[in-house]
């Protein structure tokens, strides 16, 4: 037998009994003619004493081992004379009788402990080490919990689990796709799933009226700290609802997580913001709700008095930050910096202080008296002690760069807490948005969303202002999940490819077998897809959905652990039927 418990097991309860245990040795240390070594499974620490005076022999053997070391041991638990209220094994150790080595290990290269010396790109090498570490092993034990929740709560509601395929043909999710050549079709390729969003509809059609499927999506797009060529979707699908139905159900299911995991229990219904106030009052479709500084739009009280940047701009806007009148030059001048960099992009940041005594300094003190200002304060609901930031140009960017200055604001002033839960739906999203390089409308979320019924009309006329029944859900300006209703009529699917820019002949083509199964019965249906990696590194506290993921890819799309992607053989292009292109001949 390897073990009668595991090492984060034992209590003081437990002190008289013999015990095995089996793990990895954390460290060794000697102390008065003791070794003592820490015991390391997934399930916590256990303190081992080797005594050479009790049994002769052991304390030697226990000096020669090295970190790492995988080894079993038999003895008795007897409760500590110093406990270590630091660890849930803390109140005992166990004195070792009989110890086995059941396989060495080289020294690892960095340290498997919590806070480690390793770099991001070492622990990626050595991935199998780095998810020994305990704040790894948490984030992928909260992972699997969320999962069990999420399939306890759909499974309890009437959704089936059901697979889609991975070999399949292209899904416009607007990435970039992977492709794999088929050897039994010379000159085809399949195309990994952006999304299964043909097949969950196909399901509906199916009579399959509740879906869900915790699935694998790849995207060749561009990484990010929460983005992964290859991620996981909660995706689910149902028939016969409306966004209604679709909105309460997946509130439902994360007011269920966030209970059976966090033990938050959110009794009031999400907030909801159609996407036109989102962009107004935050200049972002995903915005950051957890504090306020919602933009003020000042034309009407900036504009006409002789300063030329306000003058000339489509839009000023401006945020107040609640008690940061105190900001010193240095740190408005850094803020300035920021915005100016060219990932911001502003041209610059006019800022007013609104001092305690009731007076006003600003950076445009030239142009506009305390009266002026004032009349900004007011506008902005801004009291004594508060600072004014404000940002002008053509509208857009203007929002865009104010937003960004709002998040970082929001940074700095601590208003941005990882244990503060604000979700958000933003609805009523526009259905297309003009690509400036293709000259041509792109479907914002698919081109399986249905338009608003009351915007048909302008589907010839205005295309640029047809709202769709597509929503997303946000937590703490992050988007975590997406979808719409969809369309289910053949006509006005072929009508909206129409749109896209794709005549009869390429609609056919490419989703012929969508729009043949319209057809035979297709159910008013919608539904929606979480980011699973998102989920759980938002609800673990982290950034970066990779320290969720057990096997990541690096910011290049690298496995550097097992070298992928690597080159093929020769032999593989032939019976691929594929040749290499030249210019990447290495
Ligand atoms: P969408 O493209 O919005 O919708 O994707 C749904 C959610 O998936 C997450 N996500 C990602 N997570 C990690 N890495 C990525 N590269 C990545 N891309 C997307 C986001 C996003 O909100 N078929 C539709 C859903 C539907 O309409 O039902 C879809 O895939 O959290």
């Amino acid at each position: 037998m390897y073990r009668t418990h595991n090492c984060g097991e034992l209590r003081a309860e437990n002190a008289g009994q013999e015990t095995t245990l089996s793990g990895w040795v954390q460290r060794t240390r000697e102390f008065g003619g003791m070794t003592f070594v820490d015991l390391r499974d997934r399930y916590g620490i256990t303190q081992l004493v080797f005594n050479n005076e009790l049994h002769a022999g052991l304390g030697d053997e226990a000096k020669s081992l090295g970190r790492e070391y995988v080894i079993r041991i038999n003895g008795k638990v007897v409760e500590r004379s110093s406990k270590n209220a630091n660890l849930s094994t803390g109140d005992i150790e166990v004195i070792v009788e009989k110890m086995e080595v059941l396989n060495a290990s080289d020294t690892p290269p960095f340290t498997i402990e919590a806070e480690t010396d390793g770099g991001e790109d070492l622990r990626m090498k050595y991935r199998y080490l780095d998810l020994r570490r305990s704040p790894v092993q948490q984030n992928i034990i909260l992972r699997h919990k969320i999962a069990q929740e999420v399939r306890a709560y759909l499974n309890n509601r009437n959704f089936l689990e059901i697979e889609t395929p991975y070999l399949i043909k292209s899904t416009p999710e607007g990435a970039r796709d992977f492709v794999v050549p088929s050897r039994m079709n010379a000159g085809q390729f399949y195309a990994l799933p952006q999304s299964p969003q043909t097949f969950k509809q196909l399901l509906m059609v199916a009579g399959y009226d509740r879906y869900y499927q915790i699935v694998r999506c790849f995207r060749d797009e561009d990484l990010r700290a929460d983005r992964q060529p290859e991620f996981t979707q909660i995706d689910c699908e149902l028939a016969f609802v409306t966004q209604e139905d679709v909105l309460n159900e997946f509130e439902g299911m994360m007011k269920h997580i966030l209970k059976y995991v966090h033990n938050v229990e959110i009794k009031e219904a999400f907030p909801r913001m159609t996407w036109d106030d989102a962009m107004r009052l935050y200049g972002s479709d995903k915005p950051d709700i957890r504090f306020g500084m919602q933009f003020v739009e000042l034309n009407d009280v900036a504009q006409n008095k002789g300063f030329k940047v306000f003058d000339a701009a489509e839009l000023v806007v401006g945020i107040c930050a609640e008690g940061a009148a105190s900001y010193t030059r240095k740190q408005l001048d850094a803020l300035t910096d920021f915005v100016k960099r060219p990932q911001v992009g502003a041209k610059g940041l006019v800022y007013v202080k609104c001092n305690e005594d009731g007076t006003f300094k600003s950076s445009v003190d030239k142009f506009f008296d305390q009266e002026g200002l004032k009349a900004w304060a007011d506008k902005m609901n801004a009291k004594p002690g508060d600072l004014l930031l404000i940002i002008s140009g053509e509208a857009d960017k203007a929002r865009n760069q104010l937003n960004v200055l709002r998040l970082h604001l929001g940074d700095q002033l601590g208003l941005r807490k990882k244990d503060d839960f604000k979700f958000l739906w933003v609805v009523d999203f526009p259905l297309l948005e003009w690509a400036e390089e293709d000259e041509r409308w792109v479907a914002r979320h698919h081109p399986f969303t249905s338009p608003k019924a009351e915007d048909f009309d302008k589907m010839d006329t205005d295309p640029g202002a047809i709202r769709a029944n597509a929503y997303d859900m946000v937590l703490n300006g992050t988007e975590l999940g997406g979808g719409s209703i969809r369309i289910h009529d053949r006509g006005l699917q072929q009508k909206v490819f129409e749109l896209l820019g794709m005549d009869e002949e390429e609609s056919n083509e490419k989703f012929g077998f969508l729009m043949g199964a319209f057809e035979y019965g297709a159910p008013p249906h919608g539904g929606l897809a979480f980011g699973f990696d998102r989920m759980c590194s938002l609800l673990g506290g982290a950034d970066a959905i990779r320290d969720f993921i057990a096997f990541p890819k690096n910011n290049s799309g690298r496995d550097v652990m097992i070298d992928s992607p690597s080159p093929i053989d020769a032999e593989q292009y032939e019976e691929l039927h594929i040749r290499k292109a030249e210019k990447s001949q290495a």
